[in-house]
């Protein structure tokens, strides 16, 4: 799988997908993260990829031109699957989204700033947008290191069999079930039994059972999705 990552600030893409399991699919070859610094698809001296809103409102929109020439560079390359904006006005991402996107061959990830980007991005070169939640960040990276994160983190063979994307929390619309490491007893505060039983059937259940209280406690609008 490749990603694409179209920004303005790529310094703020290098540490997130720089360590753990990202680092280790990426050193695998089983994904490749390419950063694209926009500003090297504009023409003029001051490489400009913004500019005043038509309509005289406040704040700087980014620019169809410099996007549509970055966008049109790696589609001259390779086909990709989904392109990407990155936008609090998006589908909010959930575990199905990463999911799916992890299938994926190729995507581009376009960041946001400023106001956003010229219309005409929207209405002629991006595939989906995507927000990380409701909230407004500065920009769009941390938004891509967030999706790209989920994402490659579940591409196969990025994650060794005891980090299994299987157990995760949202994986089957249930939160995770506590866990628990050495010491069984710490100060009197102990680890439930089951888990010392060696009992895998018992195990198992308990954990399901866990994983549906804590989902009916926590999260119960998980339950009715
Ligand atoms: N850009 C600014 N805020 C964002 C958000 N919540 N999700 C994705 N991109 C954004």
């Amino acid at each position: 799988m490749r990603i694409d990552i179209i920004t303005v600030l790529p310094e703020l893409l290098e540490s997130p997908l720089s360590h753990s399991i990202v680092k280790r699919a990426i050193d695998k070859g089983l994904v490749e993260v390419n950063i694209v610094n926009l500003r090297d698809f504009t023409t003029d001296k001051r490489r400009t990829v913004d500019d005043y809103q038509y309509g005289g409102d406040a704040g700087m929109v980014m620019m169809v031109e410099p996007i549509d020439k970055a966008i049109s560079f790696l589609k001259s390359q390779r086909h990709y699957d989904e392109i990407i904006y990155t936008s609090p006005d998006g589908e909010v991402l959930n575990q199905k989204t990463a999911n799916t996107l992890s299938t994926c061959e190729n995507i581009i990830i376009l960041c946001g700033h400023y106001k956003g980007v010229d219309h005409r991005v929207r209405e002629h070169l991006i595939t989906r947008e995507i927000s990380i939640g409701d909230y407004v960040l500065t920009g769009g990276e941390l938004a891509a290191a967030v999706i790209a994160d989920s994402v490659i983190r579940l591409v196969p063979g990025a994650m060794t069999d005891d980090s299994s994307a299987l157990t995760d929390s949202f994986q089957d619309n249930l939160l995770a079930p506590p866990i628990y490491t050495r010491p069984a007893d710490y100060k009197g505060w102990k680890v439930p039994e089951i888990l010392l039983s060696g009992n895998e059937a018992a195990i198992d259940k308990w954990q399901m059972e866990q994983a549906i209280e804590r989902t009916k406690l926590l999260r119960p609008g998980l339950l009715e999705e």
